[in-house]
């Protein structure tokens, strides 16, 4: 199996605390001993520093001058010194020029290139151009402090990042601080035919204790049809990825969080991706819940929607369910999926509501795992034969040949 998941756990885990201490912008050694501590047994040193560095050199660019940023820029021409050539890690010519079918902007913490920042470029996309051609917004690595959001008028943006352990736009907006749950997001998708690739979500704002109101922390909603996300990451605890509205498809990506993060009212296919549970270790012996991985939003039969999740797997911390059903008509499918123990016994939860057993589909199909036995599920969780799984199993269920774009 693939353990790629636990290394960028630790990671992000100790990233989260350092973030929001504020430590690694004001004390750059700290690094140093991030990797001292021994991130050293996952991840090669160089990695560390490539993720946590962009974030020091970020806040000492901000006490910089126009003039000095100007020379940061030319020196990605010089090529009579060794020293600090910081932008050579951004193609020669690049971005390339315009297409009939295609604009590239480039994005650079340091100011190699373009833009400094997502949201900028974001900006730069001329509405017009947006609904005739594809922007290609290429993001280089380093870490991305701020909240972006793409309107509406502004569809077919690639984010095209260059890994999801070395790119990231992070912000740390709760519920409370934003206006509510819906707004929190740290990456607002209205704009449809949007598309990410290796880059990561992240919401850092404090992680939610037992009874905490208030402490919802979105690190993307997608809330516009036919969007995509290949080798993409998902940082948050409570509400991770609003998956709002429309249909999405999701492939290799890594997402983490507490309860309910993945949730909404979308229509999508996850395929091959790590779902990592961060809510609290349970005590052997006890039996509560402290999270679950979906809560659909399936509110009325009309609504064509629900998440299906084929050959991924579900791990972790915590005693989770599945689902819960946050709206009567939640859809919900796992197949050919893994889950570990950390999966509770019934599995899945109505909402404490009985009157929506009649109306939620929780289906589970060739699943493996200790968290897939079935035995101890409730009465409304089917489980799936052949032909009832079959919808739901590959890009058909997106209607992908309408507007799926391959990856490369
Ligand atoms: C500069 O880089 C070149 C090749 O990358 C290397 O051969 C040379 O030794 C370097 N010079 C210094 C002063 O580091
Ligand atoms: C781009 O579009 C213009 C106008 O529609 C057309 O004349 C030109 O041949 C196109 N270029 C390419 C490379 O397709
Ligand atoms: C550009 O788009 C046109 C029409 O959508 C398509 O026929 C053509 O193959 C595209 N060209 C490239 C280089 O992708
Ligand atoms: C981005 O930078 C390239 C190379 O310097 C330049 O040709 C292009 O016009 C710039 N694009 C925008 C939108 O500023
Ligand atoms: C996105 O761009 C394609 C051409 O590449 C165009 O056909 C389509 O209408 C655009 N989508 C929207 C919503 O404007
Ligand atoms: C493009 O943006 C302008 C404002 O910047 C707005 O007035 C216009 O309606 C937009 N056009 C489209 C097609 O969305
Ligand atoms: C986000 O981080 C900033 C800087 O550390 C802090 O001032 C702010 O209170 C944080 N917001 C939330 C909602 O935690
Ligand atoms: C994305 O990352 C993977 C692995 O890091 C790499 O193999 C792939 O070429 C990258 N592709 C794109 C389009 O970013
Ligand atoms: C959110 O705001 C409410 C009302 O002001 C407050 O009771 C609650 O403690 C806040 N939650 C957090 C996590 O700060
Ligand atoms: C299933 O997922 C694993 C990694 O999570 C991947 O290596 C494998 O290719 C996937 N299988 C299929 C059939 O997509
Ligand atoms: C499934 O769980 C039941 C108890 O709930 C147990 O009796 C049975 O052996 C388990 N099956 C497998 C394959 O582990
Ligand atoms: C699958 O289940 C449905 C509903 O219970 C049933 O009608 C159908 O005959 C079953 N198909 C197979 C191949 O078992």
């Amino acid at each position: 199996m693939n353990l790629r998941g636990t290394p960028l756990t630790l990671v992000s885990a100790v990233l989260v605390a350092l973030l929001s201490a504020q430590i690694v912008v004001r004390y750059p050694r700290c690094i140093d001993w991030l990797v001292d501590v021994g991130l050293a047994g996952h991840f090669s040193p160089s990695t560390v520093k490539e993720i946590v560095a962009p974030a020091a050199d970020h806040d000492l660019e901000l006490l910089e001058s126009d003039e000095q940023l100007a020379r940061r820029r030319d020196r990605r021409h010089r090529k009579d010194t060794n020293r600090t050539n910081i932008c050579e890690d951004i193609p020669p010519g690049f971005p390339p020029p315009d297409t009939n079918n295609t604009s590239t902007l480039c994005v650079d913490r340091r100011g190699c290139c373009n833009f400094t920042s997502v949201q900028a470029a974001v900006d730069a996309v001329n509405n017009v151009t947006a609904s005739q051609k594809r922007t290609i917004i290429w993001i280089n690595k380093g870490v991305y402090f701020e909240k972006v959001r793409i309107p509406a008028t502004k569809p077919n943006i690639t984010f095209q990042g260059q890994g999801m352990d070395t790119t990231a736009i992070i912000w740390n907006d709760t519920a409370n601080s934003s206006g509510g749950t819906f707004l929190s997001a740290s990456v607002i998708v209205f704009g449809s035919n949007f598309i990410a690739k290796n880059i990561s979500f992240m919401n850092v704002a404090p992680i939610p204790k037992p009874g905490d109101v208030g402490a919802q922390a979105v690190a993307i909603r997608v809330g516009a049809d036919q969007a995509a996300f290949w080798g993409c990451g998902f940082f948050g605890a409570q509400d991770t990825l609003h998956d709002d509205r429309g249909r999405h498809y999701f492939r290799d990506c890594f997402i983490q969080g507490s309860i309910d993060f993945v949730f909404g009212n979308g229509k999508s296919l996850y395929e091959s991706c790590q779902l990592n549970s961060i809510a609290a270790p349970v005590p052997a012996g006890q039996r509560f819940i402290d999270g679950s991985v979906t809560a659909h939003g399936r509110a009325v039969p009309e609504d064509n929607t629900g998440f299906a999740f084929v050959n991924c797997t579900v791990g972790g911390t915590g005693r989770i369910w599945l689902g819960r059903a946050w709206r009567p008509y939640a859809r919900v499918v796992f197949a050919f999926s893994f889950m570990s123990d950390i999966i509770a016994p019934e599995g899945w939860n109505d909402f404490n509501d009985p009157a929506r057993d009649q109306l939620i589909f929780f289906g589970e199909y060739m699943c493996g795992g200790p968290g897939s036995n079935t035995t101890a599920r409730p009465p409304y969780v089917q489980r799936l034969n052949a032909t009832q799984a079959a919808p739901f199993l590959n890009t058909s269920y997106v209607d992908g040949d309408q507007w799926l774009l391959p990856f490369a």
